[in-house]
């Protein structure tokens, strides 16, 4: 597996992406694929992908969204037969390595809870909000906690984000020492 820049002119590259982007959010990208997929190879943009051959195994993105020192994660995607393989793991480190020697601080990501996925869903978030993030559970393997398990943290929540009870979980990773700021 090698991990590199996606070609943003290779049309076959980006027919394999859309496919992935499709099969793993239908219900948010099946009617307008093309229209994400331009998104993602804006020139601002990072966009890796993970590869064997020609074969895109899983890619990941990014948007620089406080100048170069705080950018948005997203997405990541790995091929539904390649997970739980690291292949996730060693995107998030390329991702962080690139944005790392842009200049940046911080990742951040919003990843949904809009299938009931973990025990911030179905719950009134502005109760009690603090001990509810530090007891969260996965209910459903819901993503937050391959982030967690590569140093991602939970930095709070947009609640009912997706409808009543479905939360956007907020994390975020400081990919800088802090003493390098003093340098
Ligand atoms: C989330 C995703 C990118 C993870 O990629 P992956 O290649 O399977 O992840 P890795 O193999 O590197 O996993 C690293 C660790 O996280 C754990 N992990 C991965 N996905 C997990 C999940 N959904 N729930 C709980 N733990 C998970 C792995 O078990 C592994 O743990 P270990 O180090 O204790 O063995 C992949 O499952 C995916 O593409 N999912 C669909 C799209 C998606 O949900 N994207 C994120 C939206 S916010």
């Amino acid at each position: 597996m090698e991990i590199k820049e996606i070609d943003k002119n290779n049309t076959d590259t980006l027919e394999q992406l859309k496919a992935m982007l499709v099969y793993a959010f239908p219900h948010a990208y099946a009617d307008c694929a093309d229209e994400e997929v331009e998104t993602l190879i804006s020139d601002d943009r990072i966009l890796l992908g993970a590869f064997d051959n020609d074969m895109l195994l899983g890619f990941i993105g990014a948007i620089p969204q406080y100048d170069l020192t705080g950018w948005e994660l997203h997405p990541i995607i790995v091929k539904k037969e390649q997970r739980y393989l690291g292949i996730g793991t060693a995107l998030l480190k390329a991702l962080e390595d690139t944005i790392a020697k842009k200049g940046g601080i911080t990742i951040y990501l919003g990843t949904d809870d809009e299938f009931y996925k973990t025990s911030l869903s179905n719950t009134d978030l502005y109760e009690d909000l603090y001990d509810k993030i530090k007891n969260i559970k996965n209910i459903g393997k819901h993503p937050y906690e391959f982030y967690e398990k590569n140093g991602y943290k939970i930095t709070g929540v947009i609640p009912d984000a997706n409808g009543l009870g479905k939360p956007d979980i907020i994390m975020a990773k400081r990919i800088r020492k802090l003493q390098d700021e003093n340098k």
